[in-house]
């Protein structure tokens, strides 16, 4: 028998748009209390992209930092999970291997399962490793979460993209070998293809959600997973802030615990730092509050967290990770700030002409403003096709 290795996430780094608006522009328009935004979903604000960004260029920028760190020369596969799919035949992906110069011989794909999608990217970049530790594979979830104006999703989008270097002896988290798995099949939210927002049954979906927190925990028990005390914090997939609460809540009623706000708080409350300005970013959300836990925690050494994934319509995993010791040398938390407080705020009726405006499908020559500040941008349309480049 191979001695046993030890495979996962060996850096870590995410990037959101150039445009920020605060939930008190939303509320002001709409009339909502704004208490409504911030304490019953718990989003202050939410990322919104420029004319010239998606879910190619805020994946690039997110990888740019761990290329030009690690290098490529290890790097044998790039998975890109993500749901706002650019491209119904070629993968995002490939888009951003050109962009950060990465080496052909690579394999490059897109998964797919909403929010799920990034999770089974890091099970399949895990395995990858297992099978050939020498290689690193580079896993990215990019998503911009668009739903109707005026509909109750509006006030929970965002847009993010997070990229994982995943490798054998990881300098900040071991994935453990057990999961919890949960698969129903359930509308309640989903996006035709001929659709540009999700449609969404919202409560339907919370309780979803529920349903799979607590059969993907029965699952991991059964496996023989760790048990609940061992765990220091719980990393959820949070469509808005608040849910990673109601989730943790509903972990703690399966195992038979009682819990107050406070203890909820104590459990989840820093993994929500990020989240809850950017908004949803669908597939790299829960990797969003993995960075916020490892960046805010400061005595993580040698603690397990547990992840939960879930992708609405739905998949759901929950996995245990270690945390390495020396993690924090390796954290890129003040880039994370950066990308987070450097974005332009824009009005209500800014971001409703930005949500607005769809690219012109006709297959003619457009060129288009540079807005991001972002490292890449999607500079024009040309024969149906879309034409990347660095910004300079
Ligand atoms: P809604 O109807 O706008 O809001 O829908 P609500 O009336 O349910 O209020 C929300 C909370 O705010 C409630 O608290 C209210 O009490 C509270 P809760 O009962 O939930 O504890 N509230 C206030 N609090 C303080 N002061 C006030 C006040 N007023 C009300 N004045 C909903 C909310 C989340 C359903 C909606 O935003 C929506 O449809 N969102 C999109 C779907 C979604 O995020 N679902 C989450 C689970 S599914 C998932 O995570 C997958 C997903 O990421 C997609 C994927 O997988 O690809 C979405």
């Amino acid at each position: 028998m191979p001695a046993e290795i030890s495979v996962g996430i060996h850096d870590l780094s995410f990037r959101t748009t150039s445009f920020v608006l605060p939930h008190t522009e939303l509320a002001r328009y709409n009339g909502t209390d704004v208490a409504k935004y911030h304490k019953g979903l718990g989003q202050l604000s939410m990322s919104v992209p420029a004319v010239d960004e998606d879910i190619v260029t805020l994946a690039a920028a997110a990888a740019l930092p761990l290329v030009q760190h690690h290098g490529a020369d290890t790097i044998r596969t790039v998975v890109l999970a993500t749901e706002s799919s650019i491209d119904q035949s070629k993968a995002a992906g490939v888009y951003v291997h050109s962009l950060l110069g990465l080496p052909s011989q690579i394999r490059v794909i897109e998964v797919k399962q909403a929010c799920y999608g990034a999770t089974a990217a890091l099970q399949f970049a895990a395995a990858l490793v297992h099978q050939d530790p020498a290689q690193r594979v580079l896993v990215i979830a990019s998503d911009i979460s668009r739903y109707d104006l005026d509909s109750p999703g509006e006030a929970t989008q965002g847009a993010a993209a997070a990229a994982m270097l995943v490798s054998a002896d990881p300098a900040l988290l071991e994935l453990s070998g057990t999961s919890g798995l949960f698969t129903a099949d359930v509308m309640d939210f989903w996006r035709p293809n001929y659709r540009a927002t999700a449609l969404v049954d919202g409560k339907k979906s919370v309780a979803a959600y529920l349903e799979a927190v607590q059969s993907t925990w029965r699952d991991y028990v059964l496996r023989g997973g760790l048990p609940l005390e061992e765990f220091r914090t719980f990393c959820y997939h949070q469509p808005y802030t608040r849910m990673a609460f109601k989730a943790h809540q509903a972990l703690l009623e399966e195992c038979g615990v009682h819990t107050n706000e406070e203890t909820l708080h104590k459990a989840v409350g820093t993994t929500t730092v990020y989240n809850k300005v950017v908004g949803n970013s669908y597939t790299a959300s829960l990797y969003l509050a993995l960075a916020a836990a490892l960046d805010n925690c400061h005595d993580l050494d040698g603690e397990t967290l547990g992840l939960f994934s879930y992708g609405s319509g739905s998949v759901a995993e929950f996995i245990a990770a270690r945390v390495r010791p020396g993690y924090r040398s390796h954290l890129r938390a003040g880039e994370h700030r950066e990308s987070v407080n450097s974005r332009q705020t824009v009005d209500y009726e800014t971001y409703r002409e930005l949500s607005c405006q769809a690219l012109p499908t006709d297959g003619n020559t457009y060129e288009l403003p540079h807005q991001t500040r972002g490292p890449f941008r999607l500079a024009a349309l040309r024969d149906h096709q879309r034409i990347y480049e660095a910004s300079s």
